[in-house]
């Protein structure tokens, strides 16, 4: 196809300086080594390190990506982080809806539209992430719970250019269990038939396969019709394993 593969890691909250600043490093040292990618590459490390890893990888094909940001472009919100603050320090993507960030923050589906909104504002690509539980793919309510996230948390002003769709099944992340082949292909083509319905440039955007993502699993993962990339959570704090991953890419 025409779409490029984009393969992202989320750190999650892990890493203290040296600890990312060494994978940072690590990354970028290989991706001039090597030249020419067949993929994108992005690093979504803790809000803290944003910053240094822009620093190191500044030059290099490895993009960085916030984990979340705010509605809103600044104001009386503790803790929070704006997405104009991201792109200010050099991030050029910020992951939004992360099941994580739905199960531990209660982020609705429409407040996750608002932060794709407030990232497209600033700028930023937004990775907006869908994925149904254990309990629903039980119920048989896989496709509809996708599709109903899908519909409302991209923003009618989104494009193949600025929005990224992540499908992580929330039992596959973390667990060591991935989602068969079968499977990823059946949500992925649902995901598709509902860009394609509402975007002119549907068929454009890329949709990331996040669950449990190793280099075991990546090429036949990545072989999948409509998987456009990965989105890593372990094994991308791994160099060796997350590198092994970017080259599974046809
Ligand atoms: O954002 C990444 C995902 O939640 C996947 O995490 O690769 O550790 O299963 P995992």
């Amino acid at each position: 196809s025409q779409r490029r593969s984009l393969i992202a890691g989320n750190w999650k909250m892990n890493c203290l300086r040296a600890d990312g600043l060494a994978i940072a490093r690590g990354l970028a040292e290989r991706a001039k080594t090597k030249g020419e990618l067949a993929c994108d590459i992005l690093v979504c490390p803790p809000a803290t390190l944003v910053s240094d890893v822009a620093g190191v990888t500044t030059g290099s094909a490895v993009n960085v990506g916030g984990q979340d940001c705010h509605v809103a472009v600044n104001g009386a919100h503790t803790g929070d982080i704006a997405a104009p603050m991201l792109a200010d320090i050099g991030a050029t993507y910020v992951l939004v809806g992360h099941s994580e960030r739905r199960a531990d923050h209660g982020e609705s589906s429409t407040v996750i539209r608002q932060k794709a909104m407030a990232a497209h504002d600033a700028g930023l690509i937004a990775v907006v992430c869908v994925g149904e539980t254990e309990q629903e793919r039980d119920l048989d309510a896989t496709l509809a719970v996708v599709n109903g996230q899908i519909a409302v948390s991209i923003p009618e002003g989104a494009s193949a250019v600025n929005t990224v769709v992540a499908y992580e099944p929330v039992w596959a992340i973390g667990t060591g269990r991935t989602a068969s082949v079968a499977e990823v292909a059946e949500v992925h083509a649902a995901i598709r038939a509902e860009l394609t319905a509402r975007f002119d440039d549907g068929d454009g955007f890329r949709i990331l396969y996040g669950g449990s993502v190793k280099p075991s699993n990546a090429a036949e993962l990545l072989a999948v019709p409509n998987v456009d990339g990965a989105l890593v959570g372990g094994a991308s704090l791994k160099v060796d394993d997350f590198w092994q991953i970017i080259e599974s890419c046809a």
